[in-house]
């Protein structure tokens, strides 16, 4: 799996030499640039025809804007001074001509934004498509590492500040960018002595601008940083606002928030007052030169060798001439914002699904549910110890095997396995002598289904999330179904029967509830393969029985795994594997090993004791 560049280099930083990170920051820059650049590619290319034709109106428009003060050179020079004469064509002319480029100004600058605006929306609305169906289809590996918090900054900040670059930025960049070049021309054109003085004046600006440019992006990185980090404590703080308020952690989590908030000021700070400097600074050369303008100007014109309108457009021009640059600081702003957002975005979309579909599938047709392990090592990630050192096991089809164990011992990371949320280290799981990375995801999920101990329920009425099994279940499907695991008396007796919104996460359900209605998306799903990773809470002793015998149907004529923590569920079971240390050290059926006098009998013991 690669790894997200900007992910990690926070962390890498720490405790490297100034001089290196300059280095360091060099080479990734350039790398997240670049991978930024292709995704911008992807996303403008089809848009290419209108984007010309947007270019092409504000092109035109600018060029209508630099007209005006011409038009009033002329005015001045030569409408007025025939106008006095009596001749007023040419005052006609002036009039005539500036009320064309006003007209054509404001048809192109509606053409521009309306295109524009199109153009950015369009991409906008690509990009969180893309964002969400991409994270959507990343391993469960990925999402325990990377934090829902994190998805969530990617589709909501950064790409709010792409699209404040879309519908202010590109707007001002174009203006700002086009009537600089074009004003320069006209200057030139006007006066070449003149114009040199404000030409000369670039040199400074090009410096100050790449500095700006360079701290900008690098203050605006800390800002996406930063915010991510926001957003990933909201999250982890409101989905556990009981534990929250239960163990009062509200002075510790307002502690680091406020730590986050400071640092995200900080960052937005340090990138605004790095802009102050350079608007300044720009002011300072733009009023310098203008005083140089007036002053040399007003003496040739006293000294007749250039006309007072002349002298009036030039300077008219060379004070508009600076305006742009507060836009294009502007834009620079909001550019290195995005820039910064669509090098996290890029990241995440550059994230490979660890556990990969396959190349050319192996049909499974109809499971019969056989598993096998061979020779199988795991470990979660490449830098945490070895969880299962090597695995052997064979389960013929049918067979129902409960994993007993102490806690850490590997039981979730087995089950996780045969429902391939994870491929091994190295080995082979296999389903019907197919080793489970050349099955197709769509066949793999209908042949292997995971109940987990979470139960997740999605906000919807109790038959959308039975149905969830089968897609395209009928409503008499459903209800047998929950008939099936006993699940219909307590549904029916809801305030809309079926149709109840469970609400978020399935809260308005107790959690024996919440497990019935699995079971009957499990049963209702009729897989071959059937991983039940049990919740460790008790259920009072009748919901225990109901959940006990919903239990028995749902596995009853499939192969199952069950992680079970109660005695009465382990009994059920054709054969026991007791784990330890990620080894099996027991099997053999229940009565077996009850028998035999070693772990499982001693936990039988203890359990019975337990409920005398
Ligand atoms: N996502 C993960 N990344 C890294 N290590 C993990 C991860 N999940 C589990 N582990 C480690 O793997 C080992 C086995 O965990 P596992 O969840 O399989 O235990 P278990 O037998 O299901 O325990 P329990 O009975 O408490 O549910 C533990 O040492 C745990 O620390
Ligand atoms: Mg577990």
């Amino acid at each position: 799996m690669t790894t997200p560049v900007v992910e990690h280099e926070e962390e890498a930083w720490r405790g490297v030499a100034a001089e290196e990170i300059e280095h360091v920051e060099h080479a990734v820059g350039v790398k997240l640039q670049a991978r930024s650049r292709k995704l911008l590619g992807e996303l403008i290319r089809p848009h290419v025809g209108k984007a010309a034709l947007a270019v092409l109106s504000v092109l035109c428009g600018n060029i209508a804007v630099l007209a005006f003060p011409l038009l009033i050179a002329a005015t001045i020079d030569r409408g007025i001074p025939a106008a006095t004469r009596g001749d007023y064509s040419v005052l006609l002319w002036c009039v005539a001509g500036y009320a064309v480029c006003a007209v054509l100004t404001t048809v192109l600058r509606y053409s521009f934004l309306r295109l524009s605006g199109r153009i950015g929306q369009d991409i906008l609305l690509e990009l969180r498509q893309r964002i969400f169906r991409h994270a959507q289809r990343l391993s469960v590996g990925f999402h325990e590492k990377y934090t829902s918090g994190k998805v969530i900054a990617r589709l909501t900040s950064d790409v709010d500040s792409l699209q404040d670059l879309v519908e202010e930025g590109l707007d001002s960049l174009f203006n700002a960018g086009l009537s600089l070049i074009g004003i320069t021309i006209v200057l030139l054109w006007l006066d070449l002595p003149l114009a040199t003085v404000v030409v000369a004046g670039f040199v400074p600006v090009y410096f100050m601008w790449r500095w700006f440019r360079r701290r900008s992006i690098l203050a605006y990185r800390g800002t996406r940083g930063a915010i991510a980090k926001i957003i990933v404590q909201y999250v982890e703080t409101m989905n556990g606002i009981r534990a929250v308020q239960a163990f009062r952690r509200q002075p510790r989590n307002t502690q680091i928030m406020s730590r986050l908030n400071a640092q995200f000021r900080d960052a937005n700070t340090d990138a605004l007052s790095v802009m102050a400097v350079f608007i300044a600074t720009i002011r300072t050369i733009g009023n310098v030169s203008l005083a140089i303008v007036l002053a040399w100007g007003a003496w040739r014109v006293a000294d007749g060798s250039m006309e007072l309108g002349v002298l009036a457009a030039f300077t008219l021009y060379v004070l508009r001439f600076y305006d742009p640059f507060d836009e294009l600081a502007m834009f620079a702003n909001s550019y290195s914002s995005a820039s910064a957002a669509l090098e996290k975005i890029s990241g995440l979309l550059e994230e490979q699904p660890s556990v990969p579909p396959p190349a050319s599938p192996v049909p499974l047709r109809h499971a019969r549910g056989e598993v096998r392990f061979s020779d199988v090592e795991f470990r979660y990630t490449a830098d945490t110890r070895v969880v299962l050192p090597s695995f052997s096991l064979h389960v013929p089809a049918g067979e129902t095997v409960a994993l007993v164990g102490a806690t850490g011992a590997g039981k979730t990371t087995l089950a996780k396995l045969v429902a391939r949320f994870y491929d091994p280290t190295s080995g082979v799981v296999s389903l019907d002598g197919v080793d489970l990375r050349s099955v197709a995801d769509d066949e793999l999920r209908r042949a292997v289904v995971m109940v987990t101990q979470e139960n997740f329920l999605f906000s919807g009425s109790v038959a959308d999330n039975i149905g969830l099994g089968r897609p395209g279940a009928t409503r008499a499907e459903i209800e047998s179904a929950a008939a099936e695991v006993g699940a219909h008396e307590f549904i029916a007796a809801l305030p809309d029967g079926y149709d109840t919104d469970v609400r978020k996460r399935g809260g308005r359900l107790s959690a024996g509830q919440r497990q019935m209605v699995a079971f009957a998306r499990a049963f209702l799903a009729d897989p071959a393969v059937l991983v039940l990773d049990e919740a460790t809470s008790s259920l009072d002793v009748p919901t225990e029985r109901a959940v006990q015998s919903a239990l028995e149907t749902v596995l009853a004529d499939r192969t199952a795994f069950i992680i079970a923590h109660r005695l009465s569920t382990v009994l059920i079971a054709d054969r026991v594997l007791v784990l330890d240390g990620g080894r099996v050290v027991e099997d053999g059926s229940p009565e077996e090993l009850i028998g035999e006098r070693g772990r499982f009998a001693a936990l039988h013991t203890a359990w019975r004791d337990s409920l005398a």
